[in-house]
């Protein structure tokens, strides 16, 4: 068995933090919980997972009104596909929606040419064409894949799936079940809806009117009575930030974005765009429900049952077994370099025409990638800056294996969750509230809140750095991080 050292002290970062995390007593199972064991490292990498990823416009039936034309990557409309952990997955996309597109792998640490933007890491994959996504997952846990222009409306008519990474359990759970959270533009008719407007763009998104989870209203999961079940819960919808929190069961978490923490009680935890939460809670007594609700809103709404199923299990005290840690090198704190980083409105509208070294000019608003309006900016640049020949400058060009602290500072009054490409941050601290640090690739900024978060530059490319509220990106919160 071997085992890496940056393992060992990644974990002992995790514990020094989350013992000082002001917890909540009463429970049945230590306040830190068991922190997250090393796993050991196989010998053999397995054999590749294939897929065939095919876009196109599939009709379905959502909330027993008519068909809704929506654009899906599979037949299976929310296709979640499963790789162990360290394997290779080999997804053969093939575009025949009405426009161009491509795969982002979110939150995974993939090569730069694999990460699925189109102009930046791959050229757009237009209608009738294919591209194959070749990549090992190196790290377990739940993310999403999803388009990465003209999101607002391909992910708004359902573009998305789930890619699970396997292999981070110490020992098996009685059920595993997902819950993709997504909101609908849908009207009264159940007829899309514009998926952005100017109103929602400048402000906190444009929400959906029809909730679900999985792609239905209410559904009604099951597991087995008072077993001990482990919930992933993500978000894929455009805008709304989910103030995720049970009724009925005791829970903790057990990992962010995918990465485990050391088990630490659940009490609400609110998911913006594209942001997950690893839950593990005990079932009721056979024949009781569990509730998931949003509580972000005037009134709770109920998002999804799951209902106690069969005989009443022996589990003894709820003591949540906790996943393998996470396998990301531990940021050199003492050596970083610091920066900071403002989220703000923009002052005044910038066209998105890019002057191109033939006399052309490109205009990204045409090449679907974004809006005509500029209304966000990253430490005052919008994307794209003006005047300049190709792509945007980075907003930061940042030295490979260097470790960096980012101070990400909210000077607007809304919401932003702030995600970054082929890394994964390490959440340091906040000047509004105490989280226990734990591995996030996508960090919610609340009004005015600053941020740090640290993590090792050392995966070379330009990658994407923006606001997970899509409409926030396509209007200019989105930026470049070069890392050479
Ligand atoms: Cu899930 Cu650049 O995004
Ligand atoms: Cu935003």
């Amino acid at each position: 068995m071997t085992v890496s050292r940056r393992t060992i002290l990644g974990l002992g970062v995790a514990m020094t933090t989350l013992s000082s995390f002001p917890l909540l007593s009463s429970r049945g199972y230590s306040a830190t919980g068991t922190p997250p064991p090393i796993k050991p490292v196989p010998d053999v990498s397995p054999e590749p997972v294939f897929v065939n990823l095919h876009a196109k416009v599939r009709n379905a039936n959502l909330f027993g009104g008519h068909e809704l034309p929506l654009w899906t990557y599979h037949d299976n409309i929310l296709p979640i596909v499963r790789v162990p952990k360290g394997g290779r997955l080999k997804a053969h996309f093939r575009n025949d929606l009405p426009e161009h597109s491509s795969i982002h792998w979110h939150g995974i640490r993939l090569p730069n040419e694999m990460d699925g933007v189109p102009y930046v890491t791959q050229q757009p994959v237009y209608p009738g064409h294919d591209y194959t996504y070749d990549f090992t997952c190196p790290d377990t846990g739940l993310f999403p894949f999803h388009s990465h222009c003209n999101t607002a409306e391909q992910l708004g008519r359902g573009l998305a799936g789930a890619l699970i990474v396997t292999g981070d359990e110490t020992k098996p759970y009685d059920a595993d079940l997902l819950c993709v959270i997504k909101d609908w533009r849908l009207d009264e008719d159940q007829n899309f809806l514009d998926f952005t407007e100017k109103k929602g763009a400048a402000r906190g998104g444009t929400f959906g009117r029809m909730r679900s989870v999985n792609y239905k209203s209410v559904p009604s999961l099951k597991a087995p009575a008072r077993g001990d079940v482990r919930l992933r819960l993500m978000n894929v919808d455009n805008s709304r930030i989910n103030q995720i929190g049970l009724e009925g069961a005791d829970a903790a978490v057990i990992a962010t974005d995918g990465q485990a923490v050391s088990p630490f009680p659940f009490k609400t935890w609110r998911l913006g765009s594209a942001m997950r939460l690893d839950l593990c809670l005990r079932m009721p007594a056979s024949g009781n429900d569990v509730k998931i609700y949003d509580y972000f809103a005037p009134e709770p709404v109920l998002l999804a049952n799951i209902r106690a199923e069969g005989p009443n299990l022996n589990r003894g005290e709820f003591d949540p077994a906790p996943l393998f840690a996470p396998d990301i090198t531990t940021p050199d704190l003492r050596n970083a370099e610091h920066k900071k980083i403002d989220f703000s409105a923009t002052a005044s509208p910038t066209p998105n025409l890019i002057p191109l070294p033939n006399g052309k000019t490109l205009n990204l608003a045409d090449e679907l990638c974004l809006n005509e309006k500029s209304f966000w900016a990253i430490n005052k640049t919008t994307w794209p800056e003006d005047g300049h020949k190709t792509m945007p400058a980075p907003v930061l060009n940042l030295v490979k294996d260097r470790t960096y602290i980012f101070e990400l500072r909210n000077l607007t009054p809304h919401m932003h969750p702030i995600h970054i490409h082929g890394h994964t941050f390490l959440y340091l601290k906040s000047n509004k509230r105490s989280l226990p640090q734990h591995y996030t690739d996508t960090v919610l900024l609340k009004p005015k809140e600053r941020i740090q978060v640290a993590f090792k530059a050392d995966n070379p490319g330009d990658w994407m750095f923006h606001c997970h509220i899509i409409e926030h990106a396509e209007t200019g919160m989105m930026s470049i991080l070069r890392v050479t």
